[in-house]
């Protein structure tokens, strides 16, 4: 593919709107559902209950340790007690909206799986941090579920809507170890994964902060305005701390003091966020509690304990990662 026609291709399909996916069904009911009775709350389950592919990815998160579960979930309203309703809500509206896209076929260079375990990792790494922020300028547990789950919405968008560019994309990110994704994806395709997102969450009229989120969070704000949104640099910040997890965007830059300063977290707290970060990444490859038992049978038993450290974690959360990816 010659990359004239890839940018061709999407600026064209980029200037139509009606050509970026619908928002599903799921998603649209579920955004605009009161939680403050009891009715709308029996709705929102019901929804849920009907959807198999929310419902077991859902019960699959609540189960995780990463959230705090010291029993097994078995069922929605086990999730919803553990959850709360509101982050129930985001949760299972990040998933319905992730789900709308994620069922193109694997290509050779990127699996929307892999995008997945990627978003609902940095989704409960950002949880993580923020416990570290001050409750004054914490963000919404809520958003912070929702944002982390949409933020690279984009590459999900390009891989739907044009195939071979996204293909020509990651295998470019590999070519090129040492290039920011968004200055790849502007020389390849004359837009990038932050751009597209942004048209299709403001398309979609997810919540402004989503939207600040999936359009900045490579390169957030500095100054005054990076006070505006902690949510951005939240997800910045657990992107540098899990580079390439899951799939290529080369956030490898080091996270600065006045980046923690942001948050107002204490720099000698960092080394303890970060084993936390990493044991959170390994818990989170072992998530799917809920799977097809001829799939049980065939994902390897636990290996033995690695040793502790940043790379040796995520090396080992990664093998652990491949094994399963193919069956969830
Ligand atoms: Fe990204
Ligand atoms: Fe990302």
């Amino acid at each position: 593919m010659s990359k004239s026609i890839a940018v061709n291709r999407l600026k064209l399909s980029l200037g139509n709107l009606e050509s970026l996916p619908a928002m599903p069904e799921i998603a649209r009911r579920l955004l605009v559902l009161p939680l403050e009775t009891e009715s709308g709350e029996e709705q929102m389950i019901s929804l849920i209950e009907k959807d198999p592919q929310i419902y077991a990815r859902v019960i699959g998160l609540a189960n995780s340790s990463a959230m705090g579960s010291q029993r097994q979930i078995k069922g929605i309203r086990d999730a919803a007690m553990l959850l709360g309703m509101k982050r129930l809500k985001s949760v299972a509206l990040g998933i319905a909206a992730m789900s709308a896209m994620l069922k193109k076929p694997a290509g050779k260079y990127f699996d929307p799986h892999d995008l997945w375990t990627h978003s609902m990792t940095i989704a409960i790494v950002m949880h993580a941090i923020a416990e570290a922020m001050p409750k004054r300028i914490r963000p919404d547990e809520n958003q912070i579920f929702l944002a982390g789950l949409l933020h690279d919405i984009g590459l999900a968008a390009l891989h739907h809507l044009d195939f071979e560019a996204s293909e020509e994309l990651h295998h470019q990110m590999c070519l090129n170890p040492r290039s920011s994704i968004l200055d790849v994806e502007s020389e390849l395709l004359g837009v990038t994964h932050a751009e597209i997102g942004t048209q299709l969450v403001r398309h979609w009229n997810l919540p402004r902060e989503v939207a600040d989120v999936v359009e900045k969070h490579h390169a957030p704000p500095t100054g005054k305005e990076a006070y505006g949104n902690p949510l951005v640099r939240l997800v910045n910040i657990a992107e540098r701390l899990l580079p390439d997890f899951g799939f290529a965007e080369h956030t490898f830059d080091p996270v600065q003091d006045s980046e923690w300063r942001e948050l107002c977290i204490d720099s000698a707290r960092v080394n303890e966020i970060v084993d936390l970060v990493n044991e959170l990444a390994m818990q989170v490859v072992q998530l799917p509690e809920i799977q097809p038992a001829a799939v049980r049978e065939i994902v390897p038993a636990p290996v033995a304990p690695v040793p502790r450290g940043r790379f040796a974690s995520v090396g080992y959360a990664m093998r652990r990662l491949a094994a399963w990816l193919k069956f969830w």
